[in-house]
């Protein structure tokens, strides 16, 4: 199988090391500065360096886009690849809102070919720990998650509404809603309220933010994003789980069971070291190109795919009109 890169970027260079990871070939790389693109084509030994995706889509030879581009980028470029039967990775969060997603979704559909979304924490190690384990906390009652860069934010496009379709929770709180959801066994969204706000630095996007979204499993789920904060309660896609039999958490990773019998409360550690070198770690990003590599091989529908990358955007649209109109939005 031959695969494409789209933008030759930060997470470009993660992406392009667990293709090596996975044995699997870089045969293009598409990337709007064509110095960049041929320079970062060359490192990687990639025949194929292109400005546009159009002219890669004619003349180059790959059968799945890795896309790591802007977000504006997704929506035009998923599409354009899908239509040509591309196999689609595109990275969070899915499109710039919830009407772009749904284009993508349906483009998916009539390909045939996949469409997942690089919601990448449910590939890592101490999710996938608690996910499996939250059974044992009976009902689950609310969680808190955080999707929070301390004394720092990014710089750029990410911070200009137009090209990034929204601030900190576009970029990270939706880190920490996709793993909430995950948690909760991907329950459909009822109900968002969010306050966003821009108090930081001078950007036309959120940098600061707390959402409650309602599910229909009657689980809520607080969430807070911000870029520059001064704490976090934990790092990117840290979450917290209150269940009617006991806590999970994660980072550290470990469940607080309430034992009735002797009143004591039994911790079960994950044994995963807290805190990490990376937090975000290359084996996460090797173990989420394993599984698309797979889905493909065995056609079957990724998850995280079009339906879960398309459930976010519409929180996410839901929290930006619940922070300006200050009213519960009721997703349909
Ligand atoms: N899952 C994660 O952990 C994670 C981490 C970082 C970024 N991301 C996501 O990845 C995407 C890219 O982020 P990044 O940090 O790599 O950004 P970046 O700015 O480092 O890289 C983006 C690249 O896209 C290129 N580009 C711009 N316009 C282009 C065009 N028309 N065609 C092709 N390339 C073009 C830029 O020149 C740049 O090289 C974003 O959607 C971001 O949210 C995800």
């Amino acid at each position: 199988m031959k695969f494409a890169i789209a933008g030759a970027g930060y997470i470009a260079e993660i992406h392009a090391k667990a293709l090596q990871n996975n044995g699997a070939s870089l045969t293009t790389v598409i990337e709007r500065f064509p110095e960049k693109a041929c320079a970062f084509a060359e490192k990687l030994g990639a025949p194929g360096c292109y400005a546009e995706i159009e002219e890669a889509l004619a003349q180059a030879d790959f059968d799945a886009l890795v896309i790591g581009t802007p977000n504006f980028l997704h929506a035009p470029q998923a599409i354009a690849a899908l239509r040509a039967g591309k196999h689609v990775l595109v990275e969070k969060p899915m499109a710039m809102n919830s009407v772009e997603a749904q284009a993508m979704a349906e483009a998916a559909q009539q390909s045939g070919a996949c469409l997942m979304v690089a919601h990448c924490w449910r590939f890592d190690q101490d999710v996938l720990w608690l996910r499996e384990r939250v059974g044992q906390l009976g009902k689950i009652i609310r969680t808190k998650g955080y999707g929070v860069h301390t004394h720092w934010g990014p710089a750029g496009w990410f911070t200009q509404q137009a090209l990034a379709g929204g601030g900190a929770l576009a970029d990270m709180g939706i880190h920490a809603l996709d793993t909430a959801r995950f948690l909760l066994g991907d329950p459909q969204p009822v109900s968002v309220y969010a306050k966003m706000g821009t108090n930081y630095k001078d950007f036309d996007v959120d940098d600061t933010g707390v959402m409650i979204v309602e599910w229909d499993n009657g689980a809520t789920s607080y969430i807070e994003s911000g870029w520059w904060q001064p704490h976090s309660d934990g790092p990117e896609a840290a979450t917290q789980v209150y269940g009617t039999r006991g806590f999970g958490r994660l980072f550290p990773t470990r469940l607080e069971l309430p034992n009735p019998q002797t009143e004591q409360v039994e911790v079960e550690e994950s044994g995963f070291a807290f805190p990490r070198v990376e937090h975000c770690p290359q084996e996460m990003y090797d173990a989420q190109m394993a599984y698309f590599i797979d889905c493909i091989n065995r056609g079957t529908t990724p998850v995280p795919g079009a339906q879960e990358g398309l459930v976010n955007m519409k929180v996410v649209d839901a929290a930006y009109q619940s922070s300006k109109t200050r009213k519960v939005v009721e997703i349909a």
